[in-house]
């Protein structure tokens, strides 16, 4: 019996782990992690991740050939494939501070697997890495190595948090990188025999390694460039009467473009485009490529931008100030259908608030109070540094409230803003809403959910993002930043 051990028990390696399990009943799959709430939660009837179809997934394998455990060296030692899927987060201090990617976590897990490596290992990068990790990686093994040969493989994943269920089950395409030697290819065709239980042989990519690496930080830069295109242009249909949903399905329409991922919003999120698009501006500088570097960083920029204009538009539609104001805000996760907060464009944009004097209040389906509180006290950078969780701050406590009913969030608010789309916002009574709050009332749609015309007939003043201004909006003083 093949074994698979997983370092690392979170968003990618639990459900990838989970699905690997499920498809391959003949492979025994453990997942292990240094921290006991995760894996204490894996275990439990309560999953740490809310991801559709994943509390079924783990119910039909858990304790039959899919395991969580603490015990990282000895499941390290014992399986023939392991899988590396730590965070990867951006370094927050020394060389490289705000791009490079901290790589303490992937190294002191390679550490680990040198010093309990008894027999042959395949070593499979799972988080996203720097290109060239895979060299750096083998150093560490083969330096400490006592006599046990390693194979690097690079696998990164391209699972949307979300949707990832259904993006494991069928992926657009595996990629798997390896050495151009026998060993390496022999390594590569045993990680493609895991796969080809279920993935079609053509979904299967083969490249070296380097192209793996490469491809995962290059596809999250593509991703993420297509969303602030269609930002950018949602900031000139505002200026000009443009519709930005409009323009998205005309220029959707055209083969070479295509229709997806041209929603445009109050900004992406998430623990991946942010950081890995860093990460590659840090990687171009070293190479000496500044050009490359300025043209991928003003990806972020733009995000930046997009976040702080939605800011400034609050702000000044209601008479330029917010101090004092309940401001409901409906939706903190990154997207709809996650629990995870990590970037999420509403924690900016609440503190932007708050650093306007806001009193924020928060509904969101699937995010504790603890944890808003917790990002919104936290430094930028600091959240996937999770020995380094930052005490909560009492001011911004007294600031901040969080409810589980969006009404109750809305009662008594001046403005409510949407920042993630739920389905269920869509189906909201706004009339209920808009009678209990001040008025004149405001709804800032940071995601296009609600329809802007229906909401002005009971009586709201709308800002949709890339939408025609109403006059209210239209009369209010410049947005400068
Ligand atoms: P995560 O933070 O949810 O999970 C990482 C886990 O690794 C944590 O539970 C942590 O306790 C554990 N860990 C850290 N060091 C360890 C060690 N030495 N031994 C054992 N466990 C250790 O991170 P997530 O979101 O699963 O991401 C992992 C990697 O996958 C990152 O590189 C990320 O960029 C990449 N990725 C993430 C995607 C996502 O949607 N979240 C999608 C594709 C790739």
């Amino acid at each position: 019996m093949v074994k698979i051990c997983c370092i690392g028990a979170g968003y990618v390696g639990g459900p990838t782990m989970a699905v690997i399990a499920l498809k391959c009943p003949e492979i025994e799959v453990v997942v292990v992690d240094i921290s006991e709430p995760r894996i204490t939660g894996w275990n439990s009837d309560r999953l740490p991740i809310y991801e559709p179809g994943l509390d079924d997934v783990v119910k039909q394998c858990r304790g039959r050939n899919l395991f969580f455990s603490t015990h990282v060296e000895r499941h390290v030692g014992e399986a023939d494939i392991v899988f590396v899927s730590v965070n990867t987060p951006t370094k927050t201090r020394g060389l490289g501070a705000g791009k490079a990617a901290d790589l303490t976590y992937w190294e002191s897990a390679a550490r680990m697997i040198a010093d309990v490596s008894l027999s042959d290992k395949i070593v499979v990068e799972k988080s996203t890495v720097p290109v060239k990790t895979a060299e750096a990686i083998e150093k560490i093994l083969v330096h400490n190595s006592r006599g046990v040969r390693y194979q690097i493989l690079s696998n990164p994943e391209f699972l949307a948090e979300g949707t990832a269920i259904n993006d494991l089950f069928a992926p657009d395409r595996v990629l798997i990188g390896g050495s151009e030697t026998p060993e390496g290819r022999a390594a590569v065709k045993a990680l493609r025999d895991v796969y080809a239980h279920w993935v079609p042989d053509d979904r299967i990519i083969t490249t070296n390694l380097w192209s793996a690496e490469l491809s995962k930080l290059a596809a999250n830069a593509f991703l993420a460039q297509r969303i602030s295109s269609v930002n950018a242009i949602s900031a000139l249909c505002e200026a000009t009467g443009a519709d930005v949903a409009e323009v998205a399905n005309s220029i959707g329409k055209d083969s070479r473009i295509g229709p997806r991922f041209l929603s445009a919003s109050v900004g992406f999120g998430g623990s991946c485009f942010q950081k890995d698009i860093l990460n590659l501006v840090y990687i171009c500088e070293c190479y000496g490529l500044p050009e490359v570097a300025t043209y991928w960083r003003q990806v972020i920029r733009i995000n930046d931008y997009q976040k702080s204009r939605f800011v400034n538009r609050v702000v000044s539609s209601m008479f330029n100030t917010v101090a004092e104001k309940k401001v409901a805000v409906l939706g903190f996760a990154f997207k709809k259908d996650t629990g995870d907060t990590r970037e999420t464009p509403a924690i900016d944009v609440c503190k932007g608030l708050l650093g306007d004097k806001a009193v924020v209040s928060i509904y969101d389906p699937q995010v504790t109070e603890e944890q808003v509180q917790r990002d919104l006290a936290m430094n930028k950078f600091d959240w996937d540094h999770p020995r380094h969780l930052q005490p909560m701050s009492p001011s911004g406590k007294k600031q901040v409230a969080v409810s589980w009913d969006p009404y109750e969030t809305a009662r008594g608010a001046h403005a409510v803003c949407i920042l993630t789309e739920w389905d269920e916002f869509r189906r909201l009574d706004y009339k209920r809403m808009y009678d209990a709050m001040q008025k004149p009332a405001f709804l800032f749609d940071g995601r296009n959910v609600v329809d802007p015309d229906k909401l002005r007939q009971i009586g709201f003043v709308v800002y949709s993002i890339g939408k025609p201004l109403d006059d209210w909006l239209k009369n209010m003083p410049a947005v400068a930043s």
